[in-house]
């Protein structure tokens, strides 16, 4: 049993835990991270497989993630931007399978007209959202009890306008079917972006890659701060009173301290035993809050074969197992990467099948956007976060119908010494890596204010 004292302990070494801790160490407070698994970056690892290097988590950043693209310059990285020369792919309704350049997919003028008019309506709606506080906006309830699908009905009867619509927010960012989140929390998600144009502007919100890999952001914030972060400890007990917290893990660890972060996903608090329980509304409130489920697939070919029919590698379909997949290649790479997304209900299906068939139906998926040179990877891998006992899905969390509106505004009032951050209760980059370091500095903020009170 080892014993140590500090003034706060942090639990989660991601970004979100990382960038807290320095924060806190340049106000002069003293620190220690204490990290459940052997690695730095939970959400973000940076690895290589098969000698391809892999994002197996989070890897673009967009203009609008201003903290993320503060660190990134301030930790010295470099950033390139995604390939995106050339045509994309759209296939539709009618299996078709078309090319196109824009934003705008190539359906028929009337479904057309439609999206770009739900755009619009949403665009609209999305201003009057304030993204840290989504359940001030005026009829938050009313939009709260709706799921995004039923909401998607009422304004349409064109089901390819609808399906694309929902395809941005479901499959793409929540990685929910839309009949499982409300339209208040759909709002959230493109007010998070700033806008719902955004995040249908694939340009825009996966604009850059970090050479090197973006994992680098929590490894080279957590080198900072030395032998203050902990591997290997997963924190299983906190005891808590008005005057602090003492922390015990599964590695031996006592920790005493003044406040702590949980700086992990909110779906991830039940697996700590609080004494005393923590407040019955938090208790409430975290059984309506859940992960996403995406597999994330990465096949890396001899060459990026794409390129020569004209392709961006850009592809999108919401009728496809793969509802969207892009150009990966990694900066000065010869070999070309593509890197497709596999969301939800499909995630569910080709997890009830062999590995094998699994990836067979994958590639296929990926041949229908590229041709049959798709079908043969030389490294072919999968990102599943719902295997990993830390994590347990991705992206990211959100709540269920009604969640949003009834318990969002507490999702990060502290409980006596013990704070909460992560990028799943992020307003701006909400779900993202920049929602995460903004958590890290408000709480850290917070703490600093509270210490000095
Ligand atoms: P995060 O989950 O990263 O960190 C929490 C840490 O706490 C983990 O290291 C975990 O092990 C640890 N922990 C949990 N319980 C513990 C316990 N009891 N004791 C000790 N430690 C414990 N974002 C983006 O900006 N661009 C992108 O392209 C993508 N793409 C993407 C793809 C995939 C496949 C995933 C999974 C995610 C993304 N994201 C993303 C999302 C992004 O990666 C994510 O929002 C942030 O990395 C989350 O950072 P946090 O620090 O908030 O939590």
């Amino acid at each position: 049993m080892v014993e140590i004292t500090r003034d706060v302990v942090i639990v989660g070494a991601g970004a979100a835990g990382t960038t807290a801790a320095n924060e806190l160490k340049k106000a002069g407070l003293s620190v220690v991270v204490l990290e459940a698994r052997d690695r730095v970056g939970g959400r973000l690892w940076t690895d290589v497989v098969d000698g391809a290097m892999l994002e197996i988590g989070g890897q673009w950043v967009s203009p609008d993630q201003e903290a993320l693209k503060e660190t990134i310059s301030e930790l010295g990285l470099e950033t390139y931007r995604r390939y995106r020369e050339g045509d994309s792919v759209y296939i539709g309704r009618d299996g078709e399978r078309r090319r196109f350049t824009g934003e705008i997919f190539p359906v028929a003028p009337e479904t057309e007209k439609e999206i770009v008019r739900l755009i619009d309506v949403l665009d609209d709606m999305v201003a009057q959202v304030d993204p840290d506080r989504p359940w001030e906006h005026p009829d938050a309830e009313a939009l709260d009890r709706v799921s995004f699908e039923a909401w998607l009905e009422e304004q349409t009867g064109d089901q390819e306008a609808r399906d694309n619509i929902a395809l941005f927010i479901a499959g793409a960012m929540l990685t929910k079917p839309a009949y499982a989140f409300s339209a208040l929390q759909a709002l959230l998600m493109a007010a998070s972006a700033g806008s719902f144009t955004h995040l249908v502007d694939a340009d825009y919100i996966l604009d850059e890659r970090v050479v090197g890999g973006l994992q680098q952001v929590p490894l080279l914030l957590a080198e900072r701060l030395g032998d203050d972060v902990m591997l290997e400890q997963p924190v299983h007990t906190i005891l808590w009173d008005q005057d602090g917290v003492t922390v015990l893990t599964d590695g031996g660890l006592t920790v005493r301290a003044r406040f702590a972060i949980l700086a992990h996903a909110p779906i991830l608090y039940p697996w700590i035993d609080f004494t005393p329980a923590l407040p019955r509304l938090k208790q409430q409130m975290h059984q309506h809050i859940s992960m996403g489920f995406v597999i994330k697939v990465h096949a890396v070919y001899d060459r990026p074969f794409w390129r020569e029919q004209g392709l961006s590698g850009t592809a999108f379909s919401p009728y496809e197992i793969s509802h969207e997949a892009y150009d990966n290649t990694n900066h000065g790479d010869e070999r070309g990467t593509l890197v497709g997304f596999v969301s939800d209900r499909d995630a569910d299906d080709l997890f009830r099948v062999s590995a094998e068939e699994r990836k067979a139906r994958i590639l296929e998926s990926l041949s229908h956007y590229y041709g049959p040179e798709a079908l043969e990877p030389l490294v072919y891998f999968e990102s599943d976060w719902g295997a990993e006992e830390w994590t347990r899905g991705a992206y990211a969390a959100s709540f269920d119908l009604g969640g949003l509106a009834r318990y969002g505004a507490d999702l990060r009032t502290p409980v006596g010494p013990i704070h909460f951050a992560c990028s799943d209760m992020a307003g701006a980059g909400y779900q993202h890596v920049d929602g995460a370091i903004r958590m890290g500095r408000l709480v850290a903020a917070n703490i600093v204010e509270a210490a000095h009170r």
